[in-house]
């Protein structure tokens, strides 16, 4: 090796980390260029409110004019304007006035195919599935009626200002397909999976086990975790599902520890009595426990008929339970108790969800107005003024459905739920830019009336969280005015 004079090579050192700095900077330069922004009054969580009783702002955040960054579908930075802005000088700025900013509501439960059946008469869970829902779903067979079902769905999805959804797939593996190729054309953050069932259901549906192993595996490596694709393992519910399927889903759950576990549990009175019978176990979670089910991303839908042991089981697994008060209501299966799932005790994991078709309604924002009515039923009960012996004013109040439970419920809740709120949320920067923009005034002409009353334009934490419970106790999903996917807007209302 030739030798080099001390101070040549020193010069030779600093220029190599010139060039190689300067060839850092230039593609971060390059990158700065394509930085969107937008700016408005953005409302956000960054705790559970339930921990903060009485202070319930300790868990929000509001920015009255507040700026968010995003590069690529991704969040770079958040907070008042006036910080922000002169650090991304050349990022595209969109301004969002007069409207509120929330993360996209997240749907943690929820069956497409049930798109065109949503809104049917007169029965109870059980012979609503045989006289309504199986036949509908029987049509997913066909790969046209699926695509076709599948567009309008999310369509629907977004106009609701609905952005992650975690999602029932029907027994046949083209609706599934069909499901997650229109979620990635939008590019959406999406959970879904077959939906396994062989047991109380018309021979033309069931899954045999042998066969849900098979497609479920063939799904799980062809979707999950390509693009934002997800899988969910789904034993439809344990009513319908055989111990053989059962056995299925706990080896898929040992293959392929990543995915979700999506069920039902403890709906309906009389499947929440045959369940266990059939499977000899003490309880509807027993049949799910048996098989080694039950832990982090194990979430089971409505819950109305819980014990206190299951609730106690649930919390110290980790595990979600989904609360779809407003189908909970249509199919007359009973009461959710929000205010025993939210005790301290046992805090049980929670996500919001229609359950359309058995919710009769796309939006969260309904799924609000509902739970909030089922909340305060329950409060009337723990009170003491029904029955002093049960009296328990703690859990009254932990059922009262406030602005900020609520929309933390869509969000960073139901994030956290979904065991997702390392991308979703809330925006926090590293996070991916979903987003809802609320017109408060945008429902009925009463929403306007209530809401001017409050304020004109939300200048406080306060004022924003009054005219949110407005949002939902007053007005309807006639609020959502856009919805943003990965830093795009997909959804203008009227347009
Ligand atoms: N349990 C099993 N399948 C279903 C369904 O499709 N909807 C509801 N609400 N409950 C179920
Ligand atoms: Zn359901």
């Amino acid at each position: 090796m030739i030798k080099q004079p001390r101070f040549k090579k020193a010069i030779l050192t600093a220029l190599t980390m010139l060039v190689s700095m300067s060839s850092l900077m230039l593609p971060a330069q390059a990158a700065d260029d394509n930085l969107v922004a937008v700016r408005g009054s953005f409302f956000d969580f960054t705790d559970d409110p339930w921990k903060h009783i009485g202070h319930e702002e300790e868990s929000a955040r509001f920015f009255a004019d507040g700026m968010l960054v995003i590069d690529n579908g991704i969040i770079k930075a958040f907070g008042p304007y006036s910080e922000i802005v002169s650090k991304y000088p050349k990022a595209k700025v969109t301004t969002i006035q007069d409207r509120l900013i929330l993360p996209g509501f997240i749907d943690g439960h929820v069956h497409f195919p049930q798109t065109r059946v949503l809104g049917a008469y007169g029965q109870q869970l059980l012979p609503w599935l045989q006289q309504w829902i199986f036949p509908e779903e029987t049509k997913y067979k066909d790969p046209t009626y699926a695509k076709e079902g599948v567009k309008h769905y999310f369509d629907n999805m977004l106009a609701g200002g609905t952005t992650t959804v975690l999602d029932y797939g029907t027994a046949f593996p083209t609706a599934v397909e069909a499901f997650f190729d229109e979620a990635g054309n939008r590019n959406m953050r999406v959970i879904c999976g077959i939906g396994g069932i062989d047991r109380n259901v018309p021979k033309t549906f069931m899954t045999p086990p042998d066969m849900f192993y098979t497609e479920s595996k063939r799904l799980i490596e062809k979707y999950h975790g390509k693009g934002r694709n997800l899988y969910a393992i789904t034993p439809r519910f344990a009513y319908g599902d055989s111990p053989e399927l059962l056995q299925k889903c706990s080896q898929l759950h040992k293959e392929f520890p990543d995915c979700w576990v999506n069920t039902h549990i403890s709906e309906n009175p009389t499947e929440t009595r045959s369940a266990p019978l059939e499977h000899g176990v003490r309880d509807y979670l027993g049949c799910y426990e048996k098989y080694g089910l039950v832990g982090p991303k194990f979430v089971a839908g409505h819950g109305v008929w819980l014990s206190d042991s299951e609730y106690a089981r649930l919390s110290k697994a980790g595990a979600t339970v989904s609360v779809c008060p407003v189908s909970n209501l249509f199919l007359g299966s009973g009461l959710f108790r929000l205010g025993r799932a939210t005790d301290p005790n046992s805090r049980v994991r929670l996500v919001f969800g229609t359950d359309m078709g058995g919710g009769n309604r796309f939006s969260m924002l309904s799924v609000l107005d509902q739970m909030y009515k089922v909340g305060m039923c329950n409060n009337t009960m723990l009170d003491g003024s029904l029955d002093p012996s049960r009296q328990d004013d703690s859990a009254a109040e932990r059922n009262k459905l406030n602005a900020y439970r609520a929309f933390y419920s869509l969000t960073l809740g139901g994030a956290q739920g979904l065991y997702l709120d390392d991308k979703i949320g809330n925006f926090e920067p590293g996070k991916e830019a979903d987003f809802v923009v609320l017109d408060w005034k945008g429902g009925p002409p009463a929403t306007a009336w209530h809401q001017s009353l409050i304020c004109d334009r939300p200048t406080t934490m306060d004022q924003a969280a009054s005219l949110l419970f407005g949002v939902y106790s007053v007005g309807d999903d006639r609020a959502v005015d856009e919805t943003w996917i990965y830093g795009k807007r997909q959804y203008k209302k009227g347009k």
